[in-house]
């Protein structure tokens, strides 16, 4: 095959999108470093059915056939808070209207399917959320050795040493299932966090996207038409024309971790009163550290991703000549 698979990063990508995971997303579709065996999705920017029938378009627009698997629709515990439809759009792309895609999800539930997988490939899957992390915890509850199974987690989400977006205290995915976020950093896993300590500083603006569309008309076209919604949110919250690139920013932490600078700590999640959400760093709780990201090269960062994204549909023409071939 042309795109020969060898040697690559295999990962699966739990996702909300969400207008920064379609970013995230066609990232990882254009690396030709890594393969992405599935989408798992979750509630959170969208409505769960919203999120899997979102990943379909992406899978779909990018010509990169993989599995996508419908996930939870509410948290483990804590009630369904509403869906960030004023950050993402009412259907997840900015003002674009809902559309229907040609496949359907895998019917299967995200437990079997992620259990299956990174025992199938035992020590190489890396799993990389980027939305709530109730799916996550789910999969511990279902299949707890499934922590030696996993090469290890990348996670958008959390505010460790920095102030949250949702609240002061909390980034949005862990406000949106803090039991699950604390199960997660609970279990005996590697996990690398990029969260706001370092997202906060890494920003696009209509310029760059702008640029993306010269470079790969169709998915850099789309990129840009969704980013519109989604700078126009950052413009009436920070006062500049950015959107800040949460959830590319974890793929990157897959690709050049030399981008970032880390601190190991053991979390712990708030998950009652008005700091639920908050990722806790606690030396004293008997839980594995957790990597968290605290520096990055913001403007390398920015690079990679508009030089990765601006081959995408260059990506997607080999992969259609690939299944011609
Ligand atoms: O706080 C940012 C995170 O919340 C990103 O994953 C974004 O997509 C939303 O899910
Ligand atoms: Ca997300």
């Amino acid at each position: 095959s042309v795109l020969s698979r060898k040697g690559l990063k295999t990962l699966i990508i739990d996702t909300d999108p969400g207008i920064d995971d379609a970013m995230a997303i066609h990232y990882a579709f254009a690396h030709a470093g890594l393969d992405v065996l599935g989408l798992t999705t979750i509630f959170g920017n969208v409505f769960a059915w919203q999120a899997a029938r979102n990943a379909l378009l992406l899978s779909e627009q990018a010509h990169y056939p993989l599995d996508v698997i419908e996930g939870a629709s509410c948290p483990l515990t804590q009630p369904l808070n509403p869906p960030s439809h004023h950050v993402h759009g009412k259907e997840g792309f900015g003002d674009l209207p809902a559309q229907t895609p040609q496949g359907t999800p895998l019917a299967k539930t995200t437990d079997a399917y992620l259990s299956e997988v990174c025992r199938a490939h035992s020590g190489e899957v890396i799993l990389c959320p980027v939305g709530p992390l109730t799916n996550i915890a789910s999969l511990l509850r279902y299949d707890p050795g499934i922590v030696k199974h996993v090469k290890k987690l990348v996670i958008m989400g959390g505010a460790v040493w920095a102030p949250g977006n949702v609240s002061a205290y909390a980034e949005a995915n862990i406000w949106n299932d803090p039991h699950a976020a604390d199960a997660v950093f609970a279990a005996d896993w590697d996990i690398d966090l990029i969260g706001l300590d370092v997202t906060q500083t890494i920003d696009c603006d209509d310029a760059d996207f702008k640029a993306l569309r010269q470079a790969a008309p169709e998915i850099g076209g789309f990129l840009h038409e969704i980013s519109g919604f989604y700078i126009k949110f950052y413009h009436s919250v920070i006062d500049r024309h950015v959107c800040l690139m949460h959830d590319p920013s974890a793929l990157i932490a897959i690709t050049d971790d030399e981008l970032f600078t880390y601190r190991t700590t053991p979390l712990s999640v708030v998950c009652s009163g008005e700091q639920t959400g908050r990722t806790v760093p606690d030396d004293s709780l008997d839980r594995r550290g957790v990597r968290v990201a605290v520096g990055a090269d913001a403007a390398k960062i920015k690079a990679r991703f508009l030089d990765i994204c601006g081959q995408a549909d260059k990506m997607k023409q080999l992969r259609e000549m690939d299944v011609m071939l």
